[in-house]
């Protein structure tokens, strides 16, 4: 539908209203789910313009909505007709000339068996290293505009462009490799500013699966909405929403997963759109938001989109196969083939269109179906579509001179506003509500960059998290199951170990083993860590939150479990093996147990940034893992480990807590372990009588001309440690390592998180 008509139509009722304080107000309402009485679509200009209201008005309405709640789940239906002068808001987003290469690259084939027809998309230099290097063309010279108020919809086959266009316009396309200009109100775009004021709703569903779908909505106003807005006013335009969005049965119902049942597909979806149309943004992006739903869901899809389009926004989205009753929603289409556009304009434009071309549409067959299905029998003909590229472009032209205010006309002959004026405007009606403020001068300062101040999103990020953990409390418990085994198992091997040179031996390999264990059960993380980690990259694509509060929060809410963990590990073990220490002893070994665990979990921390797979990422780690114990110390000592490889060994992350252990343990200068006789033990000697050993010891203390009684100490843990190479840290200086190493790894994941999350195409 046109915008021409539009504005007839609601002229035509001169009514002229101020935005807020009359008394209409309360009636400026949405309209109902199954109101259909002015969808009227293609047919003819009946449709009036709906006003709907924006969060400013629908905070207050809600309320009243409330109270009248007679279990009716949808608003009560009110329509209201506004003359154009006050509806006047005009955001006109224009692209002109989008054109959009790839580089492929292909191994030359033998000429006569290459059998590939080229596309008129692509052109085939061949380099001289036998190498193809082949421009493809995703988008060629695409051109158009859409309004406030109107839905724009991007139709074609699949593989005609249609998500690139959209990423192309939602400045997900890097920089240098878009050609052409979008402007909003004539002027271009700041990436900066399209990041506050649009939203892109991604096709796939990233959500919390534990979480209900009313606590996803409210985590997403808390961080989009300003702190100045209260919480009872969050709360309400998270109902409004709810309503809007027609999940009232499904609020309390949990997002669920595999494993969990939860709310339906359509609901998801929806839920989704909630999640990013939540601070009401003036561009809304969607890329097939009506996938994979049946048609009734899809209708209630696109009939919130077109309520959040008439409350002056922009949508814009694309869309596979639109039932006639979306076509009826639709404001403005254009048709992709191959990249290249093969239609624009409304949909009631369609047929008349293809009368010209000479494919009349059949008056009973759905239009873009049938269109549709004529372009795919183009593209598969000789010529290509290039005939109806051709046609359009000519058939542009002579509409242009047609009607030279439809298209092309500079938005100031609308009663034009700057991009400021219109800004302040949307902001003034309570648009945008990210908490701007309008005093400054350029657009894109007008709108804060986030919402929310850092400690803000760090109590709601960490809310969030604190309530996905106790959601899943099985998680938890399968960490401390594995920790509580793992100790139980080395308790009962290693029981009540004695200080003989035997027993020397075992304690150093149970501490090898049980700081290393630490390590290996922070890998469990790594799972929910990529999972989140998706999650993490749709919300800061578009400024939800900042990354360092993210790594921040991410760091406070695994302090508590690994503190929890820390002491389950140190309690089952330490008493039980006898190890050495008493009650200091016993902190320190809880400290340095603790230690580990922060050091592993922020190491996996930061692989689940790096490493985008989980396979990958449980390979690397089990073998990382795996070095950092041979380099520890404990299979072999530091001044045996090859020069070229030492540094590895002062890299390992098992090195510093196993030295600590080891020194808390044979810290004691009073305690023996080697004592007269036992220095036969584990040589070849220690299988002869007693007698003979004391012997030898005399003739041994003669030769060095020493007394050796068999109660003499020969060696005590300061001589271990000696020998175990642990010389070139206190055990303070362990534990203070470890934790570094914690904090060492969580910087390089806030770096990983900025550097690896800029989901842009290139
Ligand atoms: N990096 C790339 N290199 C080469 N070709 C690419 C690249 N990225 C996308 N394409 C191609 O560009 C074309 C357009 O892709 P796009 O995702 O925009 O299609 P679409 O219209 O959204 O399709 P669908 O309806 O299936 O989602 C496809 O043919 C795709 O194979
Ligand atoms: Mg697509």
């Amino acid at each position: 539908m046109s915008r021409v008509v539009d504005d007839n139509s609601a002229s035509s009722s001169p009514t002229l209203l101020p935005y807020f304080g009359s008394s209409h107000y309360h009636n400026m309402d949405l309209e109902s789910n199954n109101n259909n009485n002015n969808s009227g679509g293609s047919g003819g200009g009946g449709r009036r313009v709906s006003f709907s209201p924006t969060l400013g008005q629908l905070l207050k309405r809600v309320g009243d909505a409330r109270r009248e709640g007679t279990g009716d789940e949808t608003p009560v239906h009110h329509t209201l007709a506004m003359s154009p002068e006050t509806r006047a808001l005009p955001f006109v987003l224009r692209f002109s000339n989008l054109t959009y290469n790839v580089k492929v690259t292909k191994k030359m084939q033998i000429p006569g068996v290459n059998s590939h027809i080229a596309t008129p998309g692509e052109h085939h230099p061949v380099g001289n290293n036998g190498v193809f290097s082949r421009t493809k063309t995703l988008l060629n010279d695409i051109s158009g505009e859409a309004r406030d108020g109107e839905i724009m919809a991007v139709l074609g086959a699949s593989g005609s462009g249609k998500s690139t266009l959209i990423d192309a316009l939602a400045n997900r396309i890097a920089r240098g490799s878009l050609k052409g200009k979008i402007t909003l109100n004539g002027e271009p775009l700041e990436s900066r500013l399209l990041k506050v004021i649009s939203a892109y709703v991604m096709q796939d569903d990233l959500l919390f699966p534990m979480l209900t779908v009313e606590e996803t909505l409210m985590f997403s106003a808390e961080f989009r909405l300003p702190r100045t807005l209260s919480k009872s006013k969050k709360e309400a335009r998270v109902q409004q929403l709810i309503d809007q969005l027609g999940l009232r049965n499904a609020a309390k119902t949990i997002i669920g997963d595999e494993g969990h049942r939860g709310v339906s597909g359509g609901e998801r979806r929806r839920v989704s759109i909630g999640l990013d149309i939540i601070h009401d943004p003036i561009i809304l992006f969607l890329d097939e938001p009506t996938s994979g739903l049946d048609s009734t869901s899809a209708f209630m899809v696109v009939k919130v989109l077109q309520r959040i389009a008439q409350s002056g926004s922009i949508v814009m989205m694309s869309i596979h196969q639109p039932s006639y009753r979306i076509m009826g929603l639709l404001d403005r289409l254009i048709f992709l083939s191959k990249g290249q556009t093969v239609f624009s304009g409304s949909p009631s434009d369609l047929p008349g269109y293809f009368d010209e071309f000479g494919k009349s549409i059949p008056e009973n067959e759905n239009k873009t179906e049938y269109a549709l299905d004529l372009i795919r029998e183009l593209e598969g003909a000789p010529g290509g579509a290039k005939a109806l590229v051709e046609f359009h472009k000519g058939w542009q032209m002579k509409k242009r001179s047609v009607f030279p205010n439809i298209e092309g006309a500079p938005q100031d002959s609308r009663g034009g506003l700057s991009l400021k004026e219109a800004i302040s405007a949307s902001i003034s009606r309570g648009k945008l509500v990210s908490g701007a403020t309008n005093a400054d001068a350029s657009p894109a300062s007008m709108v804060p960059t986030f919402a929310n101040p850092f400690w803000n999103e760090i109590v709601t990020l960490s809310k969030r998290s604190v309530m996905n953990s106790r959601r899943t409390p099985e998680l938890f418990g399968i960490r401390l199951g594995a920790v509580l085994v793992t100790g139980f198992i080395l308790a009962t091997i290693f029981w009540q170990l004695d200080n003989s040179p035997k027993g020397v031996q075992e304690r150093l390999g149970f501490f090898a083993f049980a700081m290393s264990t630490t390590f290996y059960t922070c890998a469990d993380a790594l799972p929910v860590f990529l999972q989140e980690r998706y999650i993490f990259m749709r919300e800061t694509a578009y400024n939800a939150y900042r990354r360092s509060s993210y790594v921040l929060s991410h760091a406070l809410t695994a302090l508590p479990s690994l503190i929890f963990l820390s002491f389950a590990f140190a309690a089952t073990t330490f008493w039980a093996v006898g190890l050495d220490g008493g009650v200091s002893g016993f902190f320190f070994y809880f400290g340095i147990i603790f230690a580990s665990f922060w050091a592993g979990n922020s190491f996996v921390s930061f692989l689940s940034g790096v490493v985008p797979h989980v396979m990958l990422g449980y390979v690397i780690v089990v073998a990382i893992l795996a070095y950092f114990l041979l380099f520890s110390g404990f299979f072999i000592n530091r001044d045996r480990i090859p020069n070229y490889w030492i540094w590895f060994h002062y890299m390992s992350l098992v090195k510093y807590p196993y030295e600590g252990v080891l020194q808390n343990e044979f810290q004691d200068p009073t305690k023996c372990f080697i004592r007269g006789v036992q220095i036969f033990d584990n040589t070849p000697l220690g299988a002869v009588p007693n007698a003979m050993k004391v012997r030898l010891l005399q003739t041994i203390s003669g030769s060095l001309g020493m007394t050796i009684t068999p109660s003499t100490c020969v060696t005590t843990g300061a001589d271990i440690l000696q020998q175990q190479g642990v010389t070139d840290l206190t055990k303070w200086g362990c534990l203070w390592v470890t934790v570094a190493w914690g904090f060492f790894f969580r910087i390089l994941f806030y770096f990983s998180l900025l550097l690896g999350s800029k989901n842009k195409r290139r």
